[in-house]
């Protein structure tokens, strides 16, 4: 069977259309060496949408988001819009992306390539042949739980930190299938010791883990889960979070990878709809200059082709091509070593010219 698969592309503000053009590049190879039927369109979203529409997520967009199996977003975001009303920021139209199709797991993979080890700032010991990923609770918690605001002559501000049970048990019950499929090895990241919300997180957890007995769990409070993380990354495989903390920890993730412009990411419904982006954001100083680093989107097409397309081996074939270009020593002005580096629309020529070698080799 060869369904039409609907792909809607936002990219956004910043850099956000550098590293899209680049991601679209190599979806164009994949379908072209797999026979896929790709349809893909584009649509207005963030800041850019506000200047065209009056509002970061115009029902144009949703529309097409409505007729469409995936979406590949570049960045949102950037200091002309810091300024606007709440509603209207590009920031706002993405957690509204989010929350209107209950994207509710958002799974980021932090891997480290071997060519980069000494691009972080963390001893190769510790970093080489990394693999963990953070499922992170993408629909509720503080960035969303009523009510917040500020008091009348804004002397006061609050927000919410709130989850339901049924919040906690459906990114639970994800975060265990994964672990069941990997090494086993479950990290739940809270903050039990202070706050209810982490309470009722850990004994959700402690419940659901009694149905999972070859899944390893831990707790973890997040303050010690962000030292752990740089002082001993290997102990983690999967890492299962709330909303804010998951934000904060892929950060702080990122540094063992040499850089942020490597971390893609998946944002999921339960009826298989999936939003790709990368972890970094738009980065409005580099923009425009040929040099940021297309790899993050790159390798969220790579997650769009496992999760929405279920070809986790197009995903590999994405990745052994990155691989291949760092071990040819082409690295972008992030993680380059010296000043001898590739521009942004080089890596993602590069790239598809080894998607093709590989393609060739597999006789695919
Ligand atoms: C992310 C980003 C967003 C978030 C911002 C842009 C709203 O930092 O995807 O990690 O906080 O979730
Ligand atoms: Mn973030």
């Amino acid at each position: 069977m060869n369904k039409l698969i609907n792909i809607l592309v936002l990219p956004g503000d910043g850099v956000g259309p550098e590293v899209i053009s680049e991601a679209v590049k190599v979806i164009n190879a994949i379908s072209t060496i797999y026979n896929i039927s790709l349809d893909i369109n584009y649509g207005d979203f963030g800041g850019v949408a506000f200047d065209k529409h009056g509002s970061p997520l115009p029902d144009e967009t949703r529309n097409k988001i409505i007729q469409s199996d995936a979406v590949l977003l570049g960045a949102v975001g950037g200091p002309k819009y810091d300024d606007l009303p709440k509603l209207n920021k590009p920031e706002s139209g993405l957690l509204k992306l989010r929350k209107e199709n209950n994207l509710f797991v958002n799974i980021r993979p932090i891997i480290s390539f071997i060519e980069l080890v000494n691009t972080s700032s963390i001893k190769k010991e510790y970093i080489e042949n990394l693999d963990i990923v953070i499922i992170r609770e993408l629909v509720s918690g503080l960035y969303f739980g009523e009510p917040r605001g500020f008091n009348k002559d804004k002397t006061e501000a609050f927000n919410t930190m709130r989850y339901t049970r049924s919040e906690i048990d459906r990114i639970t019950g994800y975060a265990f299938k994964i672990s069941q499929r990997r090494s086993k090895k479950l990290h739940s990241i809270d903050k039990a010791n202070v706050l209810e919300v982490s309470q009722l997180w850990r004994s959700a957890v402690d419940e659901f883990s009694k149905n999972y007995e070859d899944v390893e769990l831990h707790h973890m409070y997040v303050d010690n889960a962000a030292m752990q993380l740089v002082q001993n990354p290997k102990q983690f495989d999967v890492i299962l979070t709330e909303n804010l903390f998951g934000d904060i920890l892929s950060d702080i993730a990122s540094v063992l990878t040499g850089s942020i412009g490597m971390l893609p990411s998946a944002s999921l419904n339960d009826k298989g709809f999936g939003v790709y982006e990368p972890i970094h954001g738009s980065a409005p100083d580099i923009a425009d200059k040929n040099i940021v680093n297309p790899i993050a989107t790159i390798l969220s097409v790579a997650m769009l082709f496992e999760f929405t397309i279920e070809r986790k081996d197009i995903y590999d074939h994405i990745l052994e091509a990155v691989r291949r270009v760092l071990k040819s020593n082409k690295f972008t002005k992030d993680i380059a070593s010296s000043d001898n580096y590739i521009s942004t629309s080089d890596m993602g020529d590069n790239i598809v010219d080894k998607i093709k070698e590989i393609a060739h080799e597999k006789k695919i």
